[in-house]
């Protein structure tokens, strides 16, 4: 039979492990992706069509090769601005407290910040692949700028950290939302960095992003592990619907975004495709990987 004890022992094994893996592993210690010898071809999609959360929608379908394909092309620029955006204002944030505020001790608390801090470099060195292969992008594509920012994403995230009452319920959901989005990110890159039809620099920049992301859900989850063992009932309550509820905002299908890039590609039916496709796109996925998430951190 195993105790609290022997299971902190095995986590704290395991985040040196990896720990010792992201020296070889993580693309911050390697040289910078290069898109420059990457060959562009401009009949090749820039995003998964089948990703789109109005893939089937008759509106979509009747819109013509050209708006379909600047409409990818925009798939591709929402994509990275949410990327960038669960980076600087989801993750980063979770790192930092983890690093100026650790709830471990001793041993399991300098292992714990060596891998959130390798983690948190990985994650600046994703937002610069990610600003890197829009421009890359928008230099060839000649489309006009999409300035948005008012993702549903962060107007929740912001919303539910308002509603906090406590400074440890804070660092619970800043805490479970980037352990939820680790878990989830790591979903959705593998389905980008398979497809062999789209652009070859989008395909390589999910790919890179993947590589980092199989590693950051784990030790997201042995952190969370460690953590959960010194919380109070209440508190394990609290982290387990804050993790359920990341699942929405991960898989908020962002038609306001979208509502900007119809109107800049001119796309008839737009406000159908806007009305029809409000909501949640693929929560099952999410959920079922989060279900198994909260399961491996014993808050099942
Ligand atoms: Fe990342
Ligand atoms: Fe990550």
């Amino acid at each position: 039979m195993s105790c609290a004890g022997d299971e902190s022992s095995a986590v704290t094994a395991m985040l040196e492990k990896l720990t010792m893996l992201w020296n070889s592993r993580a693309a911050v210690n390697r040289a910078p992706l290069s898109f420059e010898h990457m060959v562009f071809d401009a009949a090749r999609p820039d995003f998964c069509e089948a990703l789109l959360p109005f893939s089937r929608h008759e509106a979509w379908q009747c819109a013509t090769g050209q708006q379909q394909s600047e409409c990818l092309t925009y798939a591709w620029i929402i994509y990275n601005l949410k990327t960038i955006y669960i980076e600087c204002d989801i993750v980063t944030p979770a790192c930092e407290d983890l690093l100026k505020f650790s709830p471990l001790v001793g041993h399991r608390r300098s292992v714990m910040q060596e891998a959130i801090a390798e983690a948190l470099l990985d994650e600046a060195l994703h937002t610069k692949m990610s600003v890197s292969a829009c421009n890359y992008i928008y230099d060839r594509r000649h489309v006009p700028l999409l300035n948005f920012s008012q993702f549903n994403l962060l107007r929740w995230k912001d919303e539910i950290l308002a509603s906090c009452t406590a400074e440890w319920q804070r660092r619970l959901t800043r805490f479970g939302m980037a352990c939820a989005s680790e878990t989830m990110i790591t979903d959705y890159l593998k389905r980008m960095s398979e497809d062999a039809a789209i652009q070859v620099v989008c395909r390589e920049v999910t790919r890179t992003h993947a590589e980092d992301e199989w590693s950051h859900s784990s030790v997201f989850s042995f952190v969370a592990m460690d953590i959960v063992q010194g919380l109070s009932l209440s508190e394990r309550v609290y982290l387990q619907q804050v993790i359920r509820k990341t699942v929405h905002m991960f898989a908020d299908n962002e038609m306001g975004a979208w509502a900007h890039v119809f109107s800049l590609v001119g796309l008839a039916g737009a406000d159908d495709i806007i009305a029809d496709s409000q909501g949640f796109a693929e929560v099952q996925v999410y959920t079922d990987s989060v279900t198994a998430l909260l399961e491996r951190i014993g808050l099942d």
